[in-house]
Parts: structure tokens; sequence; C-alpha cells
């Protein structure tokens, strides 16, 4: 069902409006502002001072005076209405407001995080949860979320690694488009959807040195073959937003490049959407270097295509009617950038429907379903990275104890993960809670810390919000409480350890210099493995952590990430074995921090099959590859068969495995496929992931698999000809369960 005005009918609503419209209101459909109280003591704005009203005044006074396209960060359905009617009561058009927020992974019920939903390389339950965050955050009265975070990350010391689909850009395209389909459905203005916006644009993840907002150097191969491809899917598939990058790209701002907004985006894959600055990026390139003053700032950014400026305060685009009466800015560019605004208020039927409806948000943020579905979620993105022994599943029918340890076992706020802001605590399920309420009758349960909390040596820019930054529990005396969780683990038949990152490590503006595990967590780990109890260890975590030591003497890991409002349900239920884990690496796992940025699909390069000659320290493969995933099922996989062996070079050819469940239980599997060129105008990958399904079997049972791989899996963008090539050329084929797959195939292409 839609909610939108006919197609038809929008143009001439949007140009009546242009047409009655003054320079200063144009600017004002622009503008966005973020919208909050800030806690005393937090002042991250100069020019607002240390007064926490100041912002919130600033803001009403704009709605006023009729200046405000959209507001940030407003996600109380009492507190949208009231602000929309002070906009409507100050805009001489009835120009309704656009509400965008952060809706990352979940509104009220919180999914696993992103690179954990990416991990279950499973589109359905991707498209399914971000059909809910959007369900939840139209009923509160919000209409466009800034995400997908669709940014390739290869580098894990950056922090909103978390945020992305991993290093590779065939799977980050597949995610990305789910991602696109849950937000917003077929189309735009669908009821219970909203906007998605894919960000930033572009190379944000390239970051030098990991470090979070650092310069970013990349080539045209780079970018066209790698960090392009999530966000033309996402363009693809209709996304209605675009959110620029904070950083250098090249050595400009890549806020202030045109050939990306208006040659790439616009010219090149025909975005029809506006292009929204991320917050205060259009102010900062002045801070940049790049910009002489706000209303060069403006004029620079709107030119390259930057429709709609994210700001805190003092806007760059006020200045907009200034750079217009200078002529940096013409007249048609301001009214394109109007326009597109004003479009998608039409479409999303604002003008008709400006309100939200205040019972029915209840009703919606209280749905269990959505819990289910989170739960699941959660379930499927799980990564069972060792298993010696077949320790897990637990069986609840032979232990009589179980010993749950670390601090994170019981952090509700650590469970959610980062970018979540109107969760419920009270009904998150911790891997303490989840594993109790499963067998607490019958097993005897006990949770020790063991060790501190650890902290971040500089405090992260989320703490202010209250309730991000981990606390000991009163009276915490460390070493009596070490010795008790010893004490537990020695005592007890299987011992939980839970060990990762708080969620305040990882995110925006929380890079790190090495991936080690914070605190004194190995040494807990360590402590717990040697009294000899059977040890499981759950990572929590959005990056990959050096793991080690624990890759060669804890017998069973598995990866839980931050896994939501039901993480702890989810987890207990992948523990005892009432579901497998299926979820596979989107990213390759290094052994330590030196190794990085570290990628599968590397160049063969000179001397490949000599890899000791790379580094003499360590060796250049990862802990655990790019796609691993072990599950409680065991598949084989045979009689890999092409249907042509030799094909024409624009045409495809079709390939197919059989995969098999060999154990007595139920389980998935990701069936991946992986290809090489082996000669042509540039140097190709190793091996590229050019196809993935993932695939439930129950016991003993096989299933045809079957990938079709056309020329769009073998043109690539190459620096030899400085354009788009499809060469004839021989291809390897690989199909398994991982990066590593063994079963192969070769065909040829030729003119
Ligand atoms: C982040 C964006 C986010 C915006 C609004 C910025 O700091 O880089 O990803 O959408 O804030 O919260």
């Amino acid at each position: 069902m839609s909610e939108a005005t006919p197609v038809d009918g929008i143009q001439a609503r949007v140009d009546e409006l242009i047409s009655r419209m003054t320079p200063a209101e144009k600017a004002g459909q622009l503008t966005q502002y973020f919208y909050f109280r800030l806690p005393a003591g937090a002042a991250p704005e100069p020019a607002l001072g240390m007064d926490p009203d100041a912002q919130p005044r600033m803001v009403e006074e704009a709605l006023g005076r009729g200046e405000v396209g959209s507001l940030l960060f407003v996600t109380d359905p009492v507190e949208i209405n009231r602000l929309q009617r002070l906009g409507l009561a100050g805009n001489r058009l009835g120009i309704p407001l656009l509400f965008g927020f952060d809706v990352i992974h979940g509104l009220r019920t919180i999914f696993p995080v992103p690179i954990a939903m990416a991990a279950s390389w499973d589109l359905e339950t991707i498209e399914r949860g971000q059909a809910i965050a959007a369900r939840e955050a139209r009923a509160v009265g919000i209409h466009w979320a800034f995400a997908p975070m669709v940014d390739i990350a290869r580098d894990p010391r950056w922090g909103r690694i978390i945020e992305g689909a991993g290093e590779d850009p065939f799977l980050g395209a597949a995610v990305a488009v789910a991602q696109v389909r849950g937000f917003q459905g077929a189309d735009i203005g669908q009821h219970d959807r909203i906007i998605a916006g894919p960000k930033h644009f572009v190379g944000y993840g390239a970051a030098l040195g990991g470090r979070d907002y650092d310069e970013v150097s990349l080539s045209d191969a780079e970018l066209w073959n790698t960090y392009f491809p999530p966000f033309n899917a996402a363009v693809e598939a209709g996304a209605g937003n675009v959110m620029t990058a904070y950083m250098d790209l090249n050595g400009i701002p890549a806020s202030g490049t045109r050939w990306l907004f208006t040659e790439v985006l616009r010219d090149a894959w025909a975005f029809s959407g506006f292009v929204v600055s991320d917050a205060n990026a259009v102010r900062n390139l002045v801070t940049h270097g790049f910009a002489a003053d706000l209303t060069d700032a403006a004029a620079r950014a709107i030119s390259a295509g930057v429709d709609m400026e994210m700001a805190i305060s003092d806007p760059a685009y006020a200045h907009l009617p200034e750079a217009l009466q200078t002529g940096a800015v013409s007249e048609a560019a301001l009214d394109a950038a109007a326009r597109r605004i004003l479009e998608m208020k039409v479409r999303l039927g604002l003008f008709d429907n400006p309100y939200v409806d205040e019972d029915r948000a209840r009703v919606v943020l209280g749905d269990p379903e959505h819990r289910e579905v989170a739960r699941v979620a959660a379930e499927r993105s799980a990564v069972l990275l060792r298993n010696e022994g077949d320790l897990l599943p637990l069986d609840v029918e032979t232990l009589t104890s179980v010993a749950v340890i670390g601090p994170l076992a019981d952090s509700r706020r650590d469970t959610l993960g980062p970018w979540v802001f109107d969760f419920d605590l009270d009904e998150t399920v911790t891997v303490f809670d989840g594993i109790r309420r499963k067998v607490g009758s019958r097993v005897q349960v006990d949770f020790a810390a063991g060790i501190r909390v650890a902290q971040r040596v500089f405090a992260s820019m989320f703490d202010m919000f209250g309730g991000n930054r981990p606390e000991d529990a009163p009276g915490f005396d460390e070493e009596a409480e070490f010795r008790r969780a010893v004490d537990l683990a020695s005592s007890a038949d299987v011992a939980v350890v839970v060990a990762g990152e708080w969620q305040n490590m990882i995110g925006e503006a929380a890079s790190r210099s090495s991936l080690e595990l914070p605190g004194r967590q190995l040494e807990l780990l360590q402590a717990v493995v040697g009294t000899g109890t059977p040890t499981v260890l759950l990572v929590m975590n959005g990056r990959p952590v050096d793991l080690r030591w624990a890759a060669e003497n804890v017998p069973a890991i598995l990866d839980i990430w931050y896994p939501g409002s039901q993480g702890g349900a989810a987890v207990s239920n992948l523990l005892f074995g009432e579901v497998s884990p299926g979820g596979k690496l989107p990213f390759s796992w290094p052994r330590t921090v030196g190794q990085v940025p570290f990628v599968y699909s590397h160049t063969r390069s000179h001397e490949p099959d000599n890899q000791a000659r790379r580094y003499w320290d360590e060796p250049s493969t990862p802990l655990f590859p790019f796609g691993h995933g072990l599950s409680y099922g065991k598949f084989s996989y045979s009689d890999l068969a092409l249907d042509r062996a030799s094909i024409p070079t624009d045409a495809s050819v079709t390939v197919s495995v059989e995969v098999t469940n060999t154990s007595d239980r139920e389980a998935a599997e990701v069936v991946q496929l992986y290809l090489h060129q082996r000669h042509g105008s540039a140097s190709r990958p190793v091996r590229e992931l050019k196809g993935f399904q993932r695939v439930t079997l129950p016991a003993h049972a096989s299933e045809r698999v079957q990938f079709t791989i056309g020329p769009d899996q073998r043109r690539y963008w190459s620096t030899s000809a400085r354009n788009w090539v499809l060469d004839s050329s021989t291809f390897d084929v690989w199909i398994g369960g991982s990066s590593t797959a063994e079963l192969t195939t070769t065909f040829e292409t030729a003119d």
C-alpha cells in the first residue's frame, strides 16, 4: 500500500512551491539540524558554548522562521509531533519537516550489529530485520534512516568496520541491496517504510592507519572495483538518499568532490534521490583547508552535488543566499537541490499527513514478533570459529553445572552493541540470562565477572549519552573476584567465557592501534582454561580481535558479535544445539594487527608461492579465512560441473555442485563461489567471491546448488585501459564453504 501522491502530481506540486520560495526558504529546506539537549558539561560544539539549551533554542528559532528542512536525533513521537507543529506554524508555505535518524540495527528492538547481520550471509533475514527497524522508526515519526553503511572495511583498526558488511564488494553489494529493500520496500512512500541512505560516499573505510576521519588515498581501480559496487547496488535498488563522507579522498574533501556526486552518482548511475552531507561536513570544508569561509564551503558543496547539509549549529547553507548574490551559486543549482528535498516530502505523503499516531507507536514498538525476528537474526549471524572434539553443542542431559565468566557475559548495554539509543535494557537478554533461562532449572548456572571492565584511554563521544561507559559493580574487589571466577570454573562441568570489546570501544571515533583483548580478559581466559574444565569462548565484538592464543588452546570459539535485544536467548539456543551456527566471516581474521589491512582477494604479485618471504616473523595467512564458519553439521562438496568449458567472452556459464550434509542433524551452510582470471589487461585477485547461497539441509540430505557466472561478474575496471574491460581469458572456479575452498574447475572465454 502506498501513502504517497501519484507520480504525476508530484512535479506540479513541487514546481508550484519552488516558484513561491525565497532563496532563504530554499536554503532552509536544504538544512538539516540535530535537535538534542546536551547533557550538562558536554560541549562538542564550540559555537554553542556550555548551555545545554542553546542547540534546541537555535533550532526552534530557525523553525519559527521557516528555515529548516529536516531534523535528526528526535525519536519520541510526542516530541516529533510537537516539532512538526512548530515547523508548520513557522513555514508560510506549509512545508513539513523530514525527520531522519541513525536507524542502524533497530530502533527499540535491537538486532545484531551490521557486521553480524552480514555474517549471516542470509539476505532474507537482513531484509526482514531492516523492515522491522523501518516499521518501528516510521511508527515514531522517523522518515529516513542514515543507513545502510556500505563502506568496505579492510582494516579492523577502523572502528566503523562494525557498521558495514566487511571487506568484500560482492557480499557488500548484496547486503546493501537487502538493506535498502528492507528499509524502503519496493518504492519510496510505502506504508511502514522509510528512506534508506547508504553512506559514506566514498572510501571512508580506507582511512590511513585505520584512524577514524583520517585521509584516504584510493586508485580509480580500487574505487570502481571495490569501494563503489555496494553504493552502485544500493542506488540501483532505489535508495532515496546518499550521505557524503568526512575525510579527504585523494587530496580533496569527499564532501566537496563534484566527480563523486555529480559525475559518478548522478550521471553514471542515474541516482535520482538527494545527497546529504555527513554531520558538519560542509562547514568542515573550511576546517580541511579547502574552502575559504562558510559561504565558499556552501557554494562548493552544493555545486559538487550535496543537496542537504547536516549541521549541529551554524550551517554553511545559511550562506547560500549570499553565494547566490555573488554568483558563486546559480539559481538553477539551488532550485535543483530544493526540488529533490520537496519531492521526497511529497512522495512520503508528508504534506497530507505530517503527524504520527502516538498510540500506534507504542503498539508497534512493543510487537513481540519483532523480538522473534531479532532472536533468529542473532542465531543466524553467529560464526563458529573452532569446535575441537565437537565440544559444542553442550548436552543438557549430562551437564550439572555451567560457569559463565567475564564482565561482558552479563552486561545488557554491551549485548546491544553501539549506535543504539532507544533500547529497553529491561528486556535485553544477556548471555548469562539466556543460559539461566534455558537450563537453569536443571543445571547449576553461576556467573563471575572475574575482572574489572576495561576502559578506553580517550573517552568515547557517545559516553555523554549515559550508560555507554562501562562500570564495575560497586565495591568490586578484582583479586577476590578473579579467584572466585577460577574456582567456579574449576568446579563446573563446562566454562563459558565471554570476551571481546566493550561496546563503546567500537564504532565511530573508536579506532584502535591494537587488536588485543582489552584489559585482563586474556589472562582470565588463560586461568579458566588452565583449570582443565572444558571451555567455550564466546567472542563479543564488531572487529576481529587477537585470538592467536585462543585458537590453539580453547576448544570451542563462537563469535556472537553484539547480538542485540534477544542475544542471550539466541546464544543459549546455539550453545545447547537447538539451532546450529551457520554464519561465515565477512572479513579475513588476521593473526595480528601487524598484518592489517588484510584481504583474501589480493593479487598474486611477485613470488606468490613463497609466502614466507612476505613476513619472516608471521605467516601471511589469516587466523581464520574470509567466509570461514563451522556448524554442527558436516558438509561435503562433490561433482562440480560446468555447462560449457568454453564460451564467447560476453556469454554466461553455469556452474553447479552437489552439497551434502553428511551429519545426523539439520544444519545451514553458505555455499560460496570464487573466481580467478588467469591473465588479461590487469593482474586479477587470486580469488574473488562471485556467488553465494545459504542453504539449510536436513541430516544426510543433498542439494544441487547452481550459479551463473555472466559477463557482469567478470568485468572489471582496468588501470591499463582506464576503463571497464571484459577480457578473453581462462578462469578458475572454486566452490566450497570458505575462501579456501579446494574443489575447482576451469573455463575459457574467447571472442
Ligand atoms: C556519522 C554518520 C551519522 C551522523 C548522524 C556522523 O558523525 O559519521 O554516520 O549518520 O553522524 O548521527
